[in-house]
């Protein structure tokens, strides 16, 4: 092919805000997808752009052709001239000569158009390396593969949002198989310190396997991939057996459990909204906390079990009958947590966990059969995170602090919703520890539903399809041109995100690498620099099967 032959039409007009015009020429506008990177070629440079609507705008001559009469030799007479299509395209970014900037006009009059090669895309956004820049996945209509650039993205947090079945949590696995590896890359360079990972891993996609939306087998989590380097906290007992004899991985799965008397107030007034616990009943609670311990030998113990006394028996033990009133409906509410064998009389692992993931181990907290159970998802990921905030509080990256951590939470908005953002742990840690090397990976369906403040810690968006439009305007409220990136988002097939921050040079829609073959070369670099002659047969095997 010739290079005229990939032109495929010529700039005639736009405007900044709204948009470039191109016509096409020798090309059916069913070529083209919304989607679809071109590049304008002015006398200033190349202009990178991304098609976001087509239009066929000759109705009037359409209508005129006499359908019952050669129609396709008609068609042919007319096309481009009279029968014309046009695409509109949000302008990107503009190269000319080594410079490369952001668009902040239109390509001129009459510059062809092209659609993106290879090599014109290397251009725009630079080569994988392996090292700090991991591939992505393919701008349409290129092969190219987008760099991600991993030491970027993991100094803030970042978003995947997306409908049910985009393909959050595959991307969430590939993204912290690639923080992993750059990781250890970096650490081994000399150039970062460490980065570890703590993942709330509510359906067991990152401790055991992902799943397609049949539920058959998709690939190992990450944590499967890389049993040298992660260990898993179970939350459903059950799973500590399943990941073993699947696995032979020993002692790198274990039971999480939290001992009761360990139980503080916060830890069930987080759950206030849930739970619809009031204003009163969390002040009882804080108030009657020593008068319960005396009843139970822990205030948690006797509030789960509250009902067991009579009324007689609690007014001998001194509480009026308003206060018990009270706290017969706080039992109530809280009785989901009676009888679940994570509360413990003697074991908690949550300190052992953060010794851990202080000294450098990721941790995958998977809940198992409790995935669905709200609550107990709900209050494990705030236990963990307050204890972790207290431990970071008042450190900083060189005092102290080892490591740079980031914590995946699926469901986000149930932590980081205006409601209780100002109390919640992660809210907390979203907001003061980023400089203490703490980041979040937020992960949900509905991100109208979180605090707009998280959106400005927020560095990276990853935006899978999603049509409901107040989801739509919060995804791409930080992009500039937020209008023209709309029609993007609603039209983005499962597996393609659009993708924007600071990792990646300019906003493109990504269609995200294949996730199991990608995966088997992830290892193999792996295994390549810090595995040396080491052949985990184990591992091998799982990623042979696909
Ligand atoms: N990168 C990828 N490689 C291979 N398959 C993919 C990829 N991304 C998505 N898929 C396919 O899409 C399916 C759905 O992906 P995933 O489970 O990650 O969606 P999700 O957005 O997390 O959905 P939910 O919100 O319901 O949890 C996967 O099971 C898989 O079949
Ligand atoms: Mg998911």
């Amino acid at each position: 092919m010739t290079d005229e032959d990939n032109v495929i039409g010529f700039v005639v007009g736009g405007a900044y805000s709204k948009g470039t015009l191109v016509q096409l020429q020798n090309r059916v506008h069913e070529e083209i997808e919304v989607g679809y990177c071109l590049v304008a070629e002015s006398g200033r440079g190349n202009y990178l752009m991304i098609v976001n609507d087509i239009i066929a705008d000759s109705p009037n001559t359409a209508i005129t052709v006499n359908m019952a009469r050669k129609p396709t030799f008609t068609k042919h007479l007319l096309s481009d001239i009279l029968l014309t299509s046009k695409l509109n395209c949000i302008p990107i970014a503009c190269a000319s000569g080594d410079r490369v900037d952001e668009a902040l006009t239109v390509p001129d009059y009459l510059s062809k158009c092209k659609l993106l090669t290879e090599d014109a895309a290397e251009a725009f956004y630079g080569k994988i390396d392996w090292q700090k820049r991991y591939p992505l996945g393919t701008v349409r209509p290129s092969e190219y593969n987008v760099p991600l650039d991993v030491s970027v993205m993991v100094q803030n947090s970042f978003g995947i949002f997306g409908k049910s079945g985009t393909g959050k949590s595959v991307l969430g696995n590939l993204l912290s198989a690639y923080i992993l590896l750059y990781s250890k890359n970096s650490v081994l360079a000399g150039e970062d310190i460490p980065t570890t990972q703590l993942i709330f891993d509510m359906h067991s996609e990152y401790g055991l396997k992902l799943k397609t939306p049949s539920q058959t087998i998709l690939a190992p989590g990450v944590a499967q991939c890389f049993p040298e380097e992660f260990k898993v906290y179970c939350v459903d007992h059950e799973l500590v057996g399943e990941i073993e004899k699947e696995f032979k991985r020993g002692t790198l799965a274990k039971e999480f459990k939290i001992k009761k008397e360990k139980i503080e107030v916060e830890d069930i007034i987080a759950l206030s909204e849930l739970l619809k616990i009031s204003g009163v009943g969390a002040l009882n609670l804080q108030s009657l906390k020593d008068k319960l311990d005396e009843i139970a030998g822990n205030w948690f113990e006797a509030i789960i079990n509250f009902n067991d006394y009579t009324n007689q028996d609690l007014k001998n033990m001194g509480f009026d009958t308003q206060t018990i009133t009270s706290l017969r409906a706080l039992s109530r509410r809280l009785s989901i947590f009676k009888n679940l064998p994570q509360f413990s009389e003697a074991d908690d692992t949550c300190q052992e966990l953060l010794k851990e993931l202080e000294n450098g181990k990721n941790i995958v907290v998977s809940f198992g059969k409790y995935g669905d159970l709200e609550a107990l998802y709900m209050f494990i990921v705030n236990y963990i995170s307050r204890r972790l905030r207290e431990a970071y509080v008042g450190k900083s990256i060189g005092e102290g602090v080892r490591n740079r951590i980031i914590i995946f939470v699926e469901e986000a908005h149930k932590f980081l919703n205006p409601g209780v953002r100002e109390s919640s742990p992660l809210g907390l840690i979203a907001r003061e520890l980023r400089k203490r090397g703490i980041v979040l990976g937020i992960i949900d369906q509905t991100p109208s539903q979180i605090d707009e403040n998280v959106f400005g810690m927020i560095w990276n968006f990853f935006v899978g399809a999603t049509s409901i439009e107040r989801d739509v305007d919060v995804v791409t409220s930080s992009l500039k041109l937020t209008q023209l990136f709309k029609p993007l988002v609603t039209s983005l097939r499962r597996q393609e995100f659009l993708v924007y921050g600071s990792a990646l040079k300019y906003p493109a829609v990504v269609k995200i690498v294949d996730y199991n073959s990608i995966l088997k070369k992830v290892r193999e670099e792996y295994e390549r620099k810090f595995k040396a002659n080491v052949n985990n047969d184990n591992v091998k095997r799982f990623l042979e099967e696909d």
